[in-house]
């Protein structure tokens, strides 16, 4: 069952600069990866990764427009429309593995790290533009004993981005498999690297969507609904896909360049 469900705040977290996290009890199995449509009375309903995915669930939001702007201004005992989970969550890879997550796209693989047995079998690799964007640092260290901080500015840990601090870690340790959420340039360009080095990886890929659910195709990218048959998908998937990368539809189904 995973019909909608009018659900109440109970917390509310301002992570940084305009990311804010939303906390709320729904009694649903949640796998790291999945997503919830959130609808905000009198205003949208959009796709938003489960940042939380215990018995007490949650999501973190950017505000970069009306949707995102208005779940951003509410507070403790506001209520929420959640639909789902939709799409396929991150399979647990055998051994060692590298979370990678970039910007808001943290939100989205915290989960994926903290699903791991041992502290041991799991890196993480966080990277944003400036030190005060990135988030969770201290929930991942609960769970790992190797989390990397990249900024382009050098704010904060390594200096670049974290696809050069990726291909460097790379470099030092084999990892069975790579998990990475973020903007899609940042994952076309993990994804050069993730194949330089032979490892796969799963990636969570954005479309814009209506339904969450498979029916209406407005999320499609080379024909595949990323709402449904994503959104994670593994990276022999993703390099066959013309689109990936490079362009994208709009509400209106009008194609865009990325
Ligand atoms: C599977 C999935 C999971 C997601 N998880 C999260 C999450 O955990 N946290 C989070 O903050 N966001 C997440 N998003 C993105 C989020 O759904 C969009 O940012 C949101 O729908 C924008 O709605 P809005 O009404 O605020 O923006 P609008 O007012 O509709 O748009 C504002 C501006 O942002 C642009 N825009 C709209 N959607 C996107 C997009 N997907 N990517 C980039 N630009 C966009 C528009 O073109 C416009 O210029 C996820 C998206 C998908 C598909
Ligand atoms: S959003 Fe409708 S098919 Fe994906």
């Amino acid at each position: 069952m995973n019909g909608n469900e009018v659900v109440r705040i109970t917390e509310v977290v301002r992570e940084g600069k305009g990311v804010t996290t939303l906390r709320f009890e729904l009694d649903r199995t949640v796998r790291p990866g999945q997503f919830f449509m959130v609808w905000v009375p009198g205003v949208d309903e959009v796709p938003m990764s489960a940042s939380y995915n215990g018995k007490v669930k949650g999501i973190t939001v950017k505000d970069i427009g009306e949707a995102t702007g208005a779940l951003c201004s509410l507070n403790v005992g506001d209520l929420i429309g959640v639909r789902g989970p939709y799409g396929k969550g991150f399979a647990q890879p055998h051994g060692v593995y590298l979370v990678v997550g970039g910007g808001t796209g943290i939100a989205a693989v915290m989960p994926a790290i903290e699903m791991a047995k041992d502290r041991s079998i799991v890196d993480v690799a966080f990277g944003a533009r400036s030190g005060s964007e990135i988030i969770f640092e201290e929930r991942a260290r609960r769970s790992s004993d190797n989390v990397m901080i990249s900024t382009d500015d050098g704010s904060h840990g390594y200096h670049g981005t974290v696809v050069a601090m990726v291909d460097e870690m790379l470099a030092k340790r084999s990892y069975s498999q790579i998990i990475a959420c973020g903007p899609e340039r940042m994952l076309y360009y993990l994804l050069q690297v993730c194949k330089k080095h032979g490892v796969e990886c799963q990636m969570s890929l954005e479309r814009f969507m209506k339904c969450g659910s498979g029916l209406c195709g407005s999320c499609v990218i080379d024909g595949r609904r990323v709402c449904a048959d994503g959104p994670i998908f593994l990276g022999r998937e993703i390099d066959e896909m013309d689109e990936f990368g490079r362009s994208k539809r709009d509400e209106t189904g009008r194609i865009i360049k990325l």
